[in-house]
């Protein structure tokens, strides 16, 4: 399974990556958890640390270049799911590009519709555990009393509505280009985390089904 996740911010790309990774036993490739690992490393320089803080996006041959040198990784050939690339449609094609030359395809672009305000709302209330990576939500998904939480940076409102935006603009060319080449399924991203799931299943079954898994 080569699998893309499309979604604004805070409609639960990275929790559900996390449950379909496990069950498909691929990994999940997160652009922003490895610039954010990058800014914690000290290895990001100051102008992209600045574009995230701002709700902006990182140039795109900055993380064209990270998913081509992940995706090379061994744990990656059997499949993975890429959570937050590609977000623009030069992203899209480089990764076209990348697949290509080893005579690879996606098999699946699942976007996740949440309408604005809960998506406001999961953001400025998510909390990560800085230990194992597990994604809470204050009210919806309360960590335990010994996590040791992380409070993004980017999640304050203001930010969260900049970044929002910044989706809104780069995605109106993206969802196309997908739709146009066959691949993408919109999934409502709205109820338990359990029926969202059940509904990525649904659609990843479909493409399964009707045979378009490749390589
Ligand atoms: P990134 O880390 O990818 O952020 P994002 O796309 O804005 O997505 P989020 O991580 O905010 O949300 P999510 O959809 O994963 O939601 P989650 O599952 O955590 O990118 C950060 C930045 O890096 C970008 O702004 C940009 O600057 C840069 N960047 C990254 N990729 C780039 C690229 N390709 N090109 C250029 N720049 C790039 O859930 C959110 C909350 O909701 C959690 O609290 C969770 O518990 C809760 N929740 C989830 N599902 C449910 C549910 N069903 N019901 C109730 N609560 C739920």
């Amino acid at each position: 399974m080569r699998i893309v996740f499309v979604g604004p911010p805070g409609s639960g790309k990275g929790t559900q990556a996390k449950v379909l990774c496990e069950r498909f036993s691929i990994p999940q490739v997160s652009t922003g958890d490895m610039l954010r690992a990058a800014k914690a490393e000290g290895r990001l320089p100051a102008e992209i640390v600045q574009a995230m803080a701002s709700g902006g996006l990182v140039p795109d041959l900055v993380v064209i270049k990270l998913i081509d040198q992940r995706t090379a990784q061994a744990d990656a050939k059997a499949g993975f799911l890429l959570d937050g690339f590609p977000r623009t449609v030069p992203q899209a094609e480089a990764l076209g590009t990348m697949l290509g030359a080893n005579a690879l395809r996606l098999d699946a672009v699942i976007a996740l519709d949440v309408p604005e305000e809960l998506l406001i709302e999961r953001a400025i209330h998510r909390r990560t555990d800085k230990r194992t990576g597990q994604i809470y939500h204050l009210q919806y998904k309360p960590p335990p009393p010994d996590a040791d939480l992380e409070h993004r940076h980017d999640d304050h409102e203001d930010v969260v509505r900049k970044r929002l935006a910044t989706y809104l603009a780069m995605t109106a060319d993206l969802l196309p280009y997908y739709e146009k080449a066959g691949l993408l399924t919109r999934v409502n991203g709205v109820g338990e985390v359990s029926e969202v799931t059940d509904r990525c299943l649904a659609a990843l079954n479909l493409v399964v089904n009707r045979g378009g898994s490749h390589g």
